[in-house]
């Protein structure tokens, strides 16, 4: 009964925060019986049963059970809740609970800082964007307390430090992101490409050409889908076109706003010419997900998307195109060099948790070799931890791990260090201000020109010469 009430609340606490963040779809659920993982979440669900009604009120009372409640976006994969489990299974007393937040990483932060602002303890261990330490340190627990200092050796280090905050350690990686540039092997052929494309002038070439030629027959048809909505993948796509432009990083690591340039505008003007023809209009409102529908259901010459998304066209239930699936470093520009943004997510543990050492004992595990390679060979999650990539077993799920090592390695930071604790802020000034552009709302050079402005208001920085 207690667990119903808590899991009530739980739900509660959530919708409402989901409902005052706006988006219904993407509302913060509790979802251990909610998802169409069936088996698993059956098990999860009899096993939280089993815990907290067998054992009860006793096993609370002498503090053996305990429940960790894990939040991150939507959806949530299926080997997620397979992690939780096999940590049941292992750690007797300990429940972890799986919290679907929302699925845009810019509404997900929102609902952590209203949980955090309530210094709710319903919320244990948090995935947390590559982006956010600086903006939710204080909110975080310091790993290194609970034993990650003997572990952080085996990360890459510069996540690491992109995670250490004044001596802090206020999340271990998880796994890291970058952009890609998904191609269809089976049209290139057809179209007599034998490569895919090294700049934004030949993709827009074979996009047009693979376009025209599959429209006759399908009207579905699209060249390239990539994440236009305005929201934090929209900061991801545009600093790549901009960054491969020679246009600078939106805000450069020595603190100045170097976005209003001719480099920049050139990029911006690119992509909104993309939109409506090369792309669908509705790519303006494409998340990620949107973009992987058209890919997988074999709409699409070309995709900009991350890691995970392979694992999920190789998939037979899902994916039409199982088999036809390149992955190559996004293009050039004139004279530019290609640029994927870096992601990535991390385990943090909140500090208003009331079992912190639980909580930190879990993240510890989940940040594990042995379960980033269960993510790796599952979901094409790529490792923090550097030695993953010459595992196998690793490599022959996912056979692109290995060639593109070095666009992982170089892949190119959001200014989330430099603008802390105001990274959020700066970011939705700036996908705002793209999102503009690629409306037919504003020009680049004028909409370039006010996000200078704003982000010398917020940021208190400079822009350069
Ligand atoms: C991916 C990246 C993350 C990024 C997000 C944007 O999840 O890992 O860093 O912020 O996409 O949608």
């Amino acid at each position: 009964m207690k667990k119903i009430l808590r899991l009530l609340a739980l739900f509660l606490a959530f919708a409402l925060i989901a409902a005052s963040c706006g988006g219904s779809d993407d509302s913060a659920e509790t979802s251990t019986d909610e998802t169409t993982d069936g088996a698993t979440d059956e098990t999860t669900a009899d096993t939280t049963a089993d815990t907290t009604a067998d054992e009860g009120d006793e096993a609370m009372a002498d503090g053996d059970a305990v429940t960790i409640n894990w939040i991150q976006g939507s959806p949530v994969r299926d080997t997620a809740y397979e992690l939780a489990q096999m940590y049941m299974d292992a750690t007797p007393g300990v429940t972890v609970e799986i919290i679907e937040g929302p699925t845009s990483a810019t509404d997900l932060l929102g609902t952590y800082l209203q949980t955090f602002e309530a210094q709710s303890s319903e919320v244990d261990v948090l995935n947390i964007d590559v982006i956010w330490p600086g903006d939710l340190a204080e909110h975080l627990l310091d790993m290194n307390e609970y034993g990650a200092a003997d572990v952080t050796g085996a990360h890459f280090p510069a996540i690491v430090e992109n995670n250490t905050r004044d001596g802090r350690l206020v999340g271990i990686p998880f796994f890291t992101d970058a952009g890609l540039l998904y191609y269809r092997t089976d049209l290139l052929e057809k179209y007599n490409y034998d490569a895919p494309p090294a700049t934004w002038d030949e993709l827009e070439e074979m996009a047009q050409t693979i376009q025209d030629g599959e429209q006759a027959e399908n009207p579905d048809f699209t060249g390239f889908v990539w994440q236009g909505n305005a929201y934090e993948g929209l900061t991801c796509d545009a600093l790549e076109w901009i960054k491969s432009h020679d246009g600078g990083e939106i805000v450069d690591p020595d603190g100045t706003i170097s976005v209003n340039n001719p480099n920049a505008v050139a990029a911006l003007e690119r992509a909104a010419g993309w939109v409506g023809t090369i792309s669908p209009t509705g790519v303006t409102g494409f998340q990620e997900e949107d973009s992987r529908a058209v890919w997988n259901a074999g709409n699409t010459a070309f995709m900009r998307n991350w890691p995970y998304a392979y694992s999920l066209s190789q998939d037979e239930e899902n994916s039409t195109i199982v088999g036809l699936v390149g992955v190559a470093p996004l293009p050039a520009g004139p004279d530019g060099a290609p640029a994927a943004t870096l992601g990535g997510w991390q385990i943090a543990v909140s500090q208003y948790s009331e079992h912190p050492d639980e909580a930190a004992a879990f993240a510890l595990w989940l940040t594990s070799e042995e379960s980033q390679k269960i993510n790796a060979i599952q979901e094409s999650l790529l490792p923090t931890i550097e030695s993953l990539y010459t595992d196998a077993d690793v490599l022959e799920a996912n056979p692109f791990f290995g060639d593109l090592y070095d666009v992982f390695t170089n892949a190119v930071a959001r200014p989330s260090t430099v603008t802390a604790p105001n990274y959020n802020q700066t970011s939705v000034a700036f996908f705002n201000a793209v999102h503009s552009v690629l409306t037919g709302e504003n020009d680049a050079p004028t909409a370039l020109e006010e996000l200078e402005l704003d982000i010398e208001d917020i940021t208190g920085l400079s822009p350069g010469s």
